[in-house]
Order: C-alpha cells, then sequence, then structure tokens
C-alpha cells in the first residue's frame, strides 16, 4: 500500500467515519453488495480479464490474506469500489478450487474508523483469521497517521468479525508511523510475522516479531534493512523457506534507476539467505534482485500448500496511467505462478491449473511477418534458435496499445518495448528449454522465459482483439490456444457464469495465417 495517495481521501475520511456497531455494519455491507451489482453494469468490458482476478468495479491494488481454507483458495485484494481510482481501503474478496477458477465472494472487510491496508491470511484450527495494518488518521499535520496492526476472523470463510482485542501490535520498535503489511505463518508452537517499516532516518527495514496465539506479540529482530540505496520504506515482506534457502520478498520503495533495472514507480525482489529460528538471524547470502522484468508488478504475496509455493502479484504499479479507469475499474492480479530455487535465481511457473483453460489448440511454424489472430485471451508457445534475433508483435487488430517481444542475441537480453521507449529488458540464460510462453488475456502480457527464470508482467491495451505477428528474420514454432474465461461474477444473489461470453467462446474462431513475405 503505497502511502502518498492514500492522505487526502484520509483527510476526508477522518472526518466522515465513526465507529460501526454490527448492525450498522451488516446494513453497510448489504449496501455495497446492491451497489457493486447496479455499478456493474456500466462497467465496458473491452479491457477485461478473463482469467485474472480483477475488482468487480472501482479499484484495486495489492493481493492480500493469499489462503487455503475449508478446501478453496482465497484470494482478498485492496480494494476501492466507489471510484477507479484509490479511496478509504476495503478488502475484495475470492475463492478458488484450483487457483485457476475464481469466484467472487463479498467484500470481506469494510474500513471503519480505519482503513483496511494489507495483510495476510491464516488458518488457526477451525478459523480463517486475517491480520491486516489498521491506517487511521490521527492529526492533521505530520504524521497524520497511525499504523497498527488488527485482526478479523470467519468461521465460514465469507463473513469476517473484527476482533474487539484490536489492535493486537500498537507500535513499531521505534514508533514509526510507517508499518504495515502483516505476513504470517506458522512454525512449530509459535507464530511469526514480518512487517515492513523504516529506520528513524527513512531507511526501509523489515521487522520479525512472534506469537503463540495471534493475539499477544514479541518483537524479535530486522531481518533486512536498506543500507541507505536500498529505499526508504520496505512494503509488503514475505519470508519463507524454498528449496533449502531462506527468501525474503519484498517490495521496496526509493530505488534508484540503475541501467536495466529498477525502472518502474517501486519495485519487487528478493534477498537469499540462511535463518535460523533460534537466534532469528537472516544471514543474507544473494543480495537484491526483482522477481519479475515487466512495467506492472508489485506487492507479491506467498503462500505454501502441499510443499509448493505459490506467489501471486498485483499486476499494476503506482502512479501509472490506467486506460481501463475511463471504463469504471482499475488493476487486476497476476497469473498464479508456482517458485523454485534454481542456484541463485527464483524460477516461476504459471500454475499446472492453467492448461485447463486451453481450448483450440494449434501448433504450426509461423514464417517471418506470418500472423496469428486470437480473440480476447491467448497462450502462446513459441520455439526459435536463439543464434538470431526474435521479434514479435502484440497488437490489437484494430490498433491501441502494442508490445514487441524481442531476443537480441548480441546483448543476451530479453526485450519487452511498449513503444515511445517504454523497454524493460534482462539478461536471459536459459537454464533449460529455450522456448518463451506468453499469456494474453484482454489487457496483458505474462512472458515466461524457458523455465521461468526471466519472467515479464506488463499491462497492453489493444483496440479490440489480439494480432501477434514474426517479425523475426526466422521461422517460429508455435502452438497456440484460446484460454477459456474463468472467473465468474457474483450477481446480486447468487454466482453466474457471463452469458454473453459463453456463447462468445461457442462462436469463437482462432485462425492461423500463415503469409510468405
Ligand atoms: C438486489 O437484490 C435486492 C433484494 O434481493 C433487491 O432489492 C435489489 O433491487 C437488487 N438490485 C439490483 C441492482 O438488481
Ligand atoms: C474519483 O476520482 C476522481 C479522479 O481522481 C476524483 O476527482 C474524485 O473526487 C473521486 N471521487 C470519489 C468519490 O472518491
Ligand atoms: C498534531 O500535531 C501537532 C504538530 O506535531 C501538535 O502540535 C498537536 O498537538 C497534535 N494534535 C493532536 C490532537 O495530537
Ligand atoms: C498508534 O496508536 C497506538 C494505540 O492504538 C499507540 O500505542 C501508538 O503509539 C500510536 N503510534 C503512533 C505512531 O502514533
Ligand atoms: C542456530 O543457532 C543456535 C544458537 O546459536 C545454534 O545452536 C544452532 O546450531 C543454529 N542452527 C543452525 C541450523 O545453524
Ligand atoms: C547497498 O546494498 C546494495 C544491495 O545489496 C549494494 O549493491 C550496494 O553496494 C550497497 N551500498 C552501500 C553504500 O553499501
Ligand atoms: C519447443 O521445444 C520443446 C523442447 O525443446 C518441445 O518440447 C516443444 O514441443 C516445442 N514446441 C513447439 C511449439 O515447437
Amino acid at each position: 500500500m503505497a502511502l502518498l495517495h492514500q492522505l487526502a481521501i484520509s483527510l476526508c475520511l477522518v472526518v466522515a467515519v465513526s465507529s460501526q456497531s454490527s448492525q450498522d455494519l451488516e446494513s453497510a455491507k448489504a449496501k455495497l453488495k446492491e451497489y457493486i451489482a447496479k455499478k456493474r453494469a456500466d462497467i465496458n468490458p473491452r479491457y477485461r480479464p478473463h482469467y485474472h482476478i480483477a475488482p468487480p468495479v472501482g479499484w484495486m491494488n495489492d493481493p492480500n490474506g493469499f489462503s487455503y481454507y475449508k478446501g478453496e483458495y482465497h484470494m482478498f485484494y485492496q480494494f476501492y469500489p466507489y471510484n477507479a481510482t484509490t479511496g478509504p481501503i476495503h478488502w475484495g474478496h475470492s475463492s478458488s478450487p484450483n487457483l485457476v477458477d475464481w469466484k467472487e465472494l463479498p467484500t470481506a472487510l469494510l474500513p471503519d474508523k480505519e482503513q483496511c491496508f494489507s495483510g495476510s491470511g491464516v488458518v488457526d484450527g477451525d478459523t480463517l483469521v486475517l491480520m491486516y495494518t489498521a491506517h487511521e488518521i490521527t492529526n492533521a499535520s505530520a504524521p497524520i497517521y497511525n499504523e497498527t496492526q488488527f485482526l478479523a476472523m470467519s468461521t465460514d470463510g465469507v463473513n469476517f468479525k473484527k476482533y474487539e482485542g484490536n489492535p493486537v501490535l500498537a507500535s513499531a520498535p521505534n514508533g514509526s508511523p510507517d508499518f504495515r503489511d502483516p505476513k504470517v505463518w506458522k512454525h512449530e508452537n509459535y507464530w511469526y510475522v514480518v512487517l515492513g517499516s523504516k529506520t528513524d532516518d527513512n531507511k526501509g527495514r523489515v521487522l520479525l516479531y512472534r506469537s503463540s496465539d495471534l493475539k499477544s506479540w514479541e518483537y524479535l529482530s530486522v531481518i533486512g534493512a536498506s543500507n541507505g540505496t536500498m529505499g526508504y520504506m520496505w512494503e509488503c515482506p514475505d519470508f519463507f523457506e524454498l528449496d533449502g534457502k531462506f527468501i525474503l520478498l519484498m517490495s521496496p520503495q526509493g530505488l534508484e534507476a540503475q541501467g536495466d533495472r529498477y525502472k518502474n514507480t517501486h519495485q519487487t525482489g528478493y534477498i537469499i539467505g540462511s535463518f535460523n529460528y533460534t537466534t532469528f538471524e537472516f544471514v543474507h547470502e544473494v543480495e537484491f534482485q526483482e522477481i519479475d522484468f515487466g512495467h506492472d508488478f508489485y506487492a507479491s504475496q506467498t503462500i505454501d500448500k502441499d510443499g509448493k509455493r505459490y506467489m501471486v502479484g498485483w499486476f499494476g504499479m503506482w502512479d501509472v496511467p490506467y486506460p481501463e479507469a475511463v471504463d469504471g475499474w482499475v488493476g487486476t492480479l497476476t497469473l498464479i505462478r508456482e517458485l523454485s530455487l534454481v542456484g541463485n535465481r527464483i524460477i516461476q511457473k504459471p500454475v499446472e491449473a492453467m492448461t485447463k483453460l486451453r481450448e483450440q489448440g494449434k501448433t504450426g511454424a509461423l514464417p517471418p511477418n506470418g500472423y496469428i489472430e486470437f480473440d480476447k485471451t491467448g497462450e502462446i508457445i513459441v520455439n526459435g534458435t536463439l543464434n538470431q534475433k526474435i521479434e514479435l508483435l502484440i497488437e490489437g487488430k484494430q490498433g491501441g496499445g502494442k508490445a514487441w517481444l524481442k531476443w537480441d542475441p548480441e546483448v543476451g537480453k530479453v526485450i519487452v518495448d511498449r513503444g515511445s521507449n517504454d523497454i524493460r529488458q534482462v539478461e536471459w540464460s536459459p537454464i533449460g528449454r529455450h522456448s518463451w510462453r506468453i499469456f494474453l488475456d484482454a489487457s496483458s502480457l505474462e512472458l515466461f522465459c524457458g523455465e521461468g527464470e526471466v519472467v515479464f508482467s506488463s499491462r497492453v491495451f489493444p483496440t479490440g482483439d489480439w494480432r501477434v505477428t514474426n517479425l523475426s528474420p526466422q521461422t517460429l514454432d508455435v502452438e497456440t490456444y484460446h484460454l477459456k474465461k474463468s472467473i465468474t461474477a457474483m450477481t446480486n444473489g447468487s454466482s453466474c457464469r457471463d452469458i454473453s461470453f459463453s456463447l462468445l467462446v461457442f462462436t469463437f474462431m482462432m485462425i492461423l495465417k500463415q503469409h510468405f513475405a
């Protein structure tokens, strides 16, 4: 959660909102549901994702509370229903049996005196417990806000009640007002939480605490801190074991761009090291590196399930234009990715169940200047020789936003170029297969190189359906699919799939045209 964006709105909120009784809360929830049901009818669907989570209406940013409870995965997100910009923040909610098919659920947390900033979810016995940052306005002059940690509980995975004993963590050891984004996990007999914060002289850092009951917390250590060049605030920390090492994944703010690196407004990346649960010391072994090299990736969160580590990110960024805002909504989450550690690099693969969405598979040779047409979605696996250039132009059939995906063998870099010098690029040394796997949704592309050692997530806003043209000097082997819709909207009352979309799927035709130059 980036703070500056919240300030103006927060100042208004402090005047307008007083504490809600539970009756008021029920009626506020019912009104909100009604509002969403009415408002969604006005949304222009042109950029709406078909298989990525997005808010039904209004604004979304960070994913929150990623968890597995009573047989379903749960995904929450920072949500402001009443505008396509941020505002007094709620928690939106979806659930899924398989990390691919997502069903929208009622808004889980509504702001009261506090805004419900980012946090996480864990299962304690029969209860799904959310721990989040209560962001409150305290004073009209600096520091004008106070951040403490709150709990909210549910025994049905839909209705959440805020804990009466909130806050459970009232302040950072140094009293910093920036104290947010709790990520909780259990190890042996204790719960642990990492929190993003900063030193008195504005260097980002991550704090570690533990608790035996999620309510009373003991401060343990600082597991990572900026040395002065690594940012003024470290947001959305996550800390977990992966293939024998410990990973501190977080979103530092305030890194200076350095060549190809750190070109987004804020970054997300990780430090690899080893950790000792007796000394609470995290020894850094490999310093910070970005986890995703695209234009739009922030505030990632992971969970562990059956020995696998899954990650999701906000498929967005602060302070960038969102063409979908005029349509009444903003923001989406990335595909869920399974992580593993190979050497000094986390590799990412789209969750396996993504192949369930494939339809109308085709394989063939795509010669230079040949193109493939899709409707709003597509998956493309591309094989070519890395001795020569690869270049794919991804664009709307009727124009609009476009991107060039390139491999330049001279410099050994993969490049995602949105035109007008809006370029992200990074070195790629394949550790296994040499192919690319590309996911197109109505306004996004995700490029997974090789085994997932290099990944780019970038929003692109085409006019009309997609066209992908081979601008390489070489013929590429391609495998293509249409991807089915996997997001189920909540209607006023029940959940059901959008009928007009089913018709669209029914009539869908993917044409493979090959034009020899
Ligand atoms: C939603 O349902 C409620 C009662 O079930 C009804 O009063 C309201 O008019 C409905 N709203 C919309 C937008 O359909
Ligand atoms: C909605 O966002 C616009 C653009 O930022 C702003 O001018 C307006 O005040 C916002 N309205 C509400 C209700 O937040
Ligand atoms: C608000 O902040 C100002 C300046 O720091 C301080 O003088 C004042 O006492 C504060 N007011 C309250 C109600 O805390
Ligand atoms: C925030 O509020 C808590 C009480 O809820 C208080 O203990 C803490 O000192 C406050 N922190 C700041 C930075 O004002
Ligand atoms: C962790 O630290 C304790 C105390 O220094 C030490 O006894 C133990 O061997 C360490 N564990 C590991 C796995 O290094
Ligand atoms: C600070 O840390 C970064 C990343 O670990 C490193 O590249 C840089 O050299 C360090 N700077 C100083 C002044 O120590
Ligand atoms: C790409 O290459 C991999 C192995 O190198 C192979 O398994 C796959 O079938 C190829 N795909 C296409 C579309 O040629």
